[in-house]
């Protein structure tokens, strides 16, 4: 494989960034650069070279399962440090992709959300007990943080009836401080520069990923010795379930890596969706109108709305309220590919066989392909017509094929359920009068964001 783009390609901008390095928000720097220069850049750094993309036609040439494959390029090199061949880092052809990928794929089809509903609803709970208790008190909620305790909570116990229990933390569970720190330490890495030291960094990395490993032994053995046959969650599967064609089994190492791949996976990018829907929300009262009007129509003045597993699929504008953040901060904003032969991508760009390319999100989803006020948050553009008549590779904050996100009706399920009874029951106040600020640690999340909550009135 040829990690890096091969010298200059015929049309395409080279944009060396070495002399001020990727700093602290680097997929944002990608986007300026590509506000200057355009949706296809090449980005030097220290010699090495990334081939950036966000152009919708390329794009969708990417998406040709036939021509173009999953890239772990370095980012995800370093994440495998500590997921190693879980699903989200395993090499196409490590035969471990394949085996988890067929076993796992019946607990996320769309069937399946109908068994974590009751579940996802119970942490909803927790998290609104929680709001309730500020709200009483005229005490601000920081967002991203009760996203995470919430969305944390949600798949520990959904996909290992294992309870986190983040609701009766001051401080974030230690978990994901150590997550957050091994994302960041990913992300820092690429910006090395050769010949420093950086071993004070690589030993606090180690010890966060041991005790990621540490965590996800407790999970495991906390079930272990008990019949795992019938159990339908993932750790169930994973302990049990034979693979449908050849009926090997996962080993340790292989469970071991995808509990954490999931735990981080299962959480991180949902959480950061939620808060930018949030956010979005605090600042567009019209469509907050909207949104409640839906939640209204479904629970009236309930003060304790249940919802039922089949409300959720007809929140469809709060659904289409959380696409449109996803589209302005996809909150796992890039994904690479590689071509498995020589080829011309999008018929114009030269690329050798393995040669990787990256695609911008946020850059994909600010295209003209999106009319020309694409800053412009309208859930509107999310109306089963408006998609209906736009090219389907424009919108991809899941990925691509058959490594595409496995967990997304599950991130979709969660966070609908969750908006909708947060905007049936509170008005959000902006006090701080927020400004956007968002902090990179691989995923993207808005930083520093707080509401105060008061109860909404039947006559709100
Ligand atoms: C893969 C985004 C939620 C589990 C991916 C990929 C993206 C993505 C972009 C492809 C990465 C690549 O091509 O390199 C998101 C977003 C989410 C979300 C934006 C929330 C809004 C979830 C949840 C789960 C999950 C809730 C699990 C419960 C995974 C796994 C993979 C994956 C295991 C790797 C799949 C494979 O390669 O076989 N996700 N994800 N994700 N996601 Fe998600």
């Amino acid at each position: 494989l040829h990690p890096d783009p091969a010298g200059t390609l015929p049309g395409v901008p080279v944009v060396d960034i070495t002399a001020t390095g990727p700093g602290r928000t680097p997929m944002q720097q990608i986007m300026e650069l590509m506000r200057a220069h355009g949706p296809v850049l090449v980005r030097r750094l220290h010699g090495r070279d990334v081939l950036f993309v966000a152009d919708a036609d390329l794009v969708a040439d990417l998406a040709d399962e036939e021509r173009f494959a999953k890239h772990i390029g370095p980012a995800l090199e370093n994440v495998r440090e500590f997921a190693a061949d879980g699903l989200f880092t395993a090499y196409n052809d490590e035969p471990n992709w394949a085996r988890a990928h067929d076993i796992l794929m019946p607990a996320f089809a769309l069937g399946s959300m109908r068994t974590y509903h009751p579940v996802m609803f119970k942490v909803a709970r927790r998290l609104i007990d929680s709001w309730d208790r500020a709200a009483r008190d005229g005490r601000a909620v920081d967002v991203a943080d009760d996203m995470t305790r919430m969305t944390l909570d949600t798949i520990g116990l959904a996909g290992f009836d294992y309870d986190f229990g983040s609701f009766e933390r001051s401080e974030p569970h230690p978990f994901v401080e150590s997550m957050v720190r091994c994302l960041e330490w990913s992300m820092n890495r690429l910006a090395r520069t050769p010949g420093q030291d950086y071993s004070a960094a690589d030993t606090a990395f180690r010890a966060d990923a041991d005790h990621l490993a540490q965590v996800v032994d407790d999970v495991i053995a906390s079930r272990a010795g008990t019949d795992q046959s019938g159990a339908e969650d993932l750790l169930g599967l994973m302990l049990s379930a034979p693979h449908p064609a050849d009926g090997t089994t996962l080993d340790a190492a292989n469970i071991r890596n995808q509990v954490i791949t999931f735990l981080i996976a299962g959480h991180e990018t949902t959480s950061g969706a939620m808060s930018f829907a949030l956010y979005y929300l605090a600042k567009h009262p019209a469509v907050l109108r909207l949104v409640q009007r839906e939640t209204d129509a479904l629970w009236g003045d309930a003060a304790d709305p249940e919802p039922a597993y089949d409300e959720v699929g007809r929140l469809t504008y709060t659904r289409q309220v959380l696409n449109e953040a996803l589209r302005l901060w996809p909150t796992a904003a890039a994904f690479s590919r590689h071509a498995l032969e020589d080829t011309l991508l999008g018929g114009r760009i030269p690329l050798q066989a393995g040669q990787a390319v990256t695609v911008v999100g946020p850059m994909l989803h600010r295209q003209p392909v999106w009319g020309d006020n694409p800053e412009h948050f309208d859930p509107e553009r999310f109306t089963a017509e408006a998609e209906a008549a736009r090219p389907v590779h424009a919108f991809k904050p899941f990925g691509t094929g058959e490594r595409a996100c496995i967990g997304r009706q599950f991130a979709l399920h969660e966070a609908t359920m969750l908006l909708a009874l947060l905007v049936h029951r509170y008005r959000l106040h902006d006090h701080a009068d927020y400004r956007l600020t968002v902090k990179e640690t691989l995923t993207l999340k808005p930083e520093g964001f707080t509401l105060t909550l008061t109860p909404r009135t039947p006559a709100d």
